[in-house]
C-alpha cells in the first residue's frame, strides 16, 4: 500500500472532535482540527489538555508525551488549513445536510488521495460518500464516547468504499490502540441501532410516569450491571444526537418500534440538551447532577 496517513484533519472541535485530535496526537499524527468559530476550537483545545492533565496524573504517559501530543495540534476556524491532510474525520453535527455541505466545501482543495471520513453515529455511508467526489476513498469511521477511554471503533462501508480504503482505516485504528468492529452501512450500524432504542424506551418510561430520573437510573445501574443509567448516558451522548439517531433509526427502517418518545423532542426544543448545555435530563450546574424529573 503506497499511501501512508501521516495527518488528520477534523471538522467539528464538540466533544467527539477533540476526543479524536486528542487519541490522533498522543499516536503521533499531525492534526489540524477546525470548528465554525475560534472559540469553539479554543474550547476543544482546552478540554483537550485538560483530559490530558488527568491521564497523566493517572500514570499513562508522561508530561513530556503530553507536551508534545499538544504542539502536534493545530486549531483552526479555516477549511482550506485542512488542505494538506492525508485523512479527513467529519465530526460536526448529526445532520446530513450539513455534513454533505462540509463535503462540497473541502473536497475542492483537498489532495485527490486524501481519504474522507464520517464519525456520523447514524446515516448512511453509501449516501454521504455518493454527496463526494472521491466515493471510493470514503469510509465510515465511528469512534465512540468519550474517545480517550473507549476501546471501540465502528468502521463502515459504503458499497462504493474501496478495498484499500478500508485497509488504510483498519491501519489507523490499530495504530490508535483501539479495536474495530466491521458493520455494514445500515441505519445507526450496530451498537447504536442496539442502545438507542433502550435509551428511547428509558424516556417513554420516564414520559409515561413509570418511575422518576433516578429510579430508572437506579434500575439500569444495579438492575441490569449497566455503568451509568441510560438517562445519564443520554444526557451525555447529547439529547440533539439521541434525537437525530432515533430520526434516522425511524425513517430508515420505516418501523414504529423506533418512534422518537415526545420529551425527548421537547426537551431537545428546549435546548436542554444534556451535559453540554448544563441540562437535560439532570442540572449540571451544581456541584452533583441533580434529577430534574
Ligand atoms: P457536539 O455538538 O459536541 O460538537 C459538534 C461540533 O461541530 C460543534 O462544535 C459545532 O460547532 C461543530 N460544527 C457544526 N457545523 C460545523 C461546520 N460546518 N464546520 C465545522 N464545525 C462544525 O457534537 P458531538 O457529540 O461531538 O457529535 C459530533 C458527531 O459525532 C455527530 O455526527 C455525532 O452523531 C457523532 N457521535 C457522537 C457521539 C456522542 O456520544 N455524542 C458518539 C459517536 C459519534
Amino acid at each position: 500500500m503506497a499511501f501512508e496517513i501521516k495527518s488528520v484533519g477534523i471538522i467539528g472541535a464538540g466533544q467527539m472532535g477533540n476526543g479524536i485530535a486528542h487519541v490522533c496526537a498522543l499516536a503521533g499524527y499531525d492534526v489540524v482540527l477546525n470548528d465554525l468559530e475560534i472559540d469553539r476550537v479554543k474550547s476543544g483545545l482546552a478540554t483537550i489538555n485538560g483530559n490530558m492533565v488527568r491521564q497523566v496524573a493517572k500514570g499513562l504517559y508522561s508530561e513530556d508525551d503530553k507536551q508534545s501530543a499538544l504542539t502536534r495540534i493545530r486549531g483552526t476556524d479555516q477549511t482550506t488549513d485542512l488542505a494538506d491532510v492525508d485523512l479527513l474525520i467529519e465530526a460536526a453535527v448529526e445532520k446530513e445536510e450539513v455534513k454533505r455541505k462540509i463535503f462540497a466545501t473541502v473536497c475542492p482543495f483537498l489532495k485527490p488521495e486524501t481519504i474522507l471520513a464520517t464519525n456520523t453515529s447514524s446515516i448512511s455511508i453509501t449516501r454521504l460518500a455518493a454527496s463526494t467526489d472521491r466515493p471510493e476513498r470514503f469510509i465510515g469511521i465511528h469512534f465512540m464516547n468519550p474517545v480517550p477511554l473507549m476501546q471501540l471503533v465502528e468502521l463502515v462501508r459504503g458499497i462504493a468504499t474501496e478495498d484499500e480504503t478500508f485497509e488504510l482505516a483498519k491501519l489507523f485504528v490499530t495504530r490508535l490502540g483501539k479495536t474495530y468492529a466491521v458493520a455494514e452501512d445500515f441505519p445507526a450500524f450496530m451498537v447504536n441501532r442496539i442502545l438507542l432504542p433502550m435509551i428511547n424506551e428509558a424516556i417513554y418510561t420516564l414520559y409515561e410516569g413509570v418511575g422518576s430520573v433516578d429510579a430508572i437510573d437506579t434500575a439500569m445501574r444495579l438492575g441490569a450491571n449497566h455503568p451509568m443509567g441510560p438517562l445519564q448516558l443520554a444526557d451525555f451522548i447529547g439529547l440533539d444526537t439521541c434525537l437525530s439517531i432515533m430520526q434516522v433509526l425511524h425513517e430508515g427502517l420505516a418501523d414504529s418500534k423506533y418512534r422518537p418518545c415526545p420529551l425527548l423532542v421537547k426537551y431537545v426544543e428546549a435546548g436542554w440538551l444534556g451535559r453540554k448545555t448544563q441540562r437535560g435530563f439532570y442540572d449540571y450546574r451544581g456541584e452533583k447532577p441533580v434529577p430534574t424529573r
